[in-house]
């Protein structure tokens, strides 16, 4: 009982979010020789499954690698017209598998994993993070990512398509606008 009670201030947003499946996480496959370097810089949000922490429009990360091999993840957006930031932290978790990241932003959500199922690090990257509560069901969020403010749509495509071969359910799916932002 004491569980529950601890959970629940977490689940209601998530709920509300509507991102609970019932099962266990899937499993999927991350990149390959993952290259960490590569991917660090200046990430733009091309689309997102629906997440409570995410409202605003010109959604980009920024990732920059720290001396002691942590990453530095610090998110922006534009919400009613100010800029919004958040800075999180980022860290390897298997070292045999670096496309497996786990992160942390302070305040929004506990720790939670962080990985990168697709990226040529020079235009878009796949991203996804899925918790099990309770081994009854799952929490998940997934990601588009562009270095640029758009993507063609067979690209988007495609992305959503590595997606859906991995077992996760992409059809909540939402553009995020990366209009008149700069
Ligand atoms: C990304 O973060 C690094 C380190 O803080 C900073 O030097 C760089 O200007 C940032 N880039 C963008 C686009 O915000
Ligand atoms: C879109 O996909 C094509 C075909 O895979 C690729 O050559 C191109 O670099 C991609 N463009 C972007 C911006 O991701």
């Amino acid at each position: 009982m004491a569980c529950f009670v601890f959970i629940l201030p977490l689940l209601l947003p998530l709920m509300k979010a509507q991102v609970l499946h019932w099962g266990s996480c899937p499993e999927p496959v991350t990149q390959p020789e993952f290259n960490l370097k590569q991917f660090m810089g200046r990430w733009f949000e091309i689309a997102r499954l629906p997440a409570q922490f995410e409202k605003g429009r010109c959604i980009e990360t920024n990732f920059t690698l720290n001396v002691d091999g942590s990453i530095q993840v610090v998110s922006s957006e534009i919400l009613k017209g100010g800029i919004r930031k958040i800075a999180g932290r980022a860290t390897v978790v298997d070292p045999k598998n670096p496309a497996k990241l786990g992160i942390s932003f302070p305040h929004v959500l506990p720790y939670a994993p962080y990985w990168i199922l697709s990226t040529d690090y020079v235009n878009s990257a796949v991203m996804y993070s899925c918790t099990d509560v309770l081994k009854l069901f799952h929490v998940d969020f997934a990601w588009i990512l562009s270095r640029s403010r758009s993507l063609p749509a067979p690209n988007i495509s495609h992305a959503k398509d590595i997606f859906t071969s991995n077992s996760v359910d992409v059809s909540r799916m939402v553009l995020t606008s990366q209009q008149g932002c700069d």
